[in-house]
């Protein structure tokens, strides 16, 4: 396997046709089926990564600005931005399109942090990544900082030892 990967290596697209059955009652598509969607392309860009058995530790926040009506298509692409130990961050955009209409829409844009695991279920260390575009780059750089303030609003950092968010709240030492 190799130590280094880039994101290119865990990129997924998946695409599902909104049925009937996913929506609610007014012909929109329920977050719960999203998030479910949204939960399997970042697992399996999180597998790809690390090609290890991989859980769902976090859902940074989704907000769901746009209904997605009965009918249209929803495309999730997801990929490895960072690798830490046994963690990586995985980040998704999801476009909805009405085909007839020719019309697309970015709806959303979300964090999952996955964890890789032996067979017993406990972490285990994954290859690093080296991002390649600025886009990547940049979610790199950022990747750190949402990884501290995930872990401090989990309480499994303190704040005093989260370096990268002092920027952000004007911590002292
Ligand atoms: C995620 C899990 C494997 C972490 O196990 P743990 O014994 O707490 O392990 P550790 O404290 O050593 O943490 C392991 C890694 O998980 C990360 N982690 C743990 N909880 C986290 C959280 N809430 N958010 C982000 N990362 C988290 C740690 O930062 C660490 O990352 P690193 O190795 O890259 O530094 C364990 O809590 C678990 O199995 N949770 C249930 C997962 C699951 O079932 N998901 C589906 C929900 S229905």
């Amino acid at each position: 396997m190799k130590k280094i990967k880039n994101c290119k290596d865990s990129y997924v697209t998946m695409t599902e046709l909104v049925l009937p059955n996913d929506t609610n009652g007014l012909d929109n598509l329920m977050g719960g089926r999203l998030m479910h969607w949204m939960d399997i392309a970042a697992a399996i860009a999180a597998q790809k990564h690390s090609n290890r058995i991989v859980v769902t530790a976090s859902v940074d926040n989704i907000s769901f600005s746009e209904p997605i009506r009965k009918g249209n298509t929803v495309t999730i692409s997801a990929f490895v931005t960072r690798a830490f130990s046994s963690s990586m961050e995985v980040y998704l955009e999801v476009v909805a399109e009405d085909i007839p209409a020719d019309k697309k829409v970015h709806t959303n844009r979300a964090f999952f942090t996955f964890v890789a695991v032996d067979q017993s279920g406990k972490p285990i260390d994954i290859p690093q990544l080296e991002p390649e575009t600025d886009f990547e780059k940049e979610l790199y750089e950022g990747a750190l900082r949402r990884r501290q303030l995930r872990l401090v609003l989990g309480k499994r950092m303190k704040p005093s030892e989260a370096k990268e968010l002092r920027s952000i709240f004007d911590m002292e030492d």
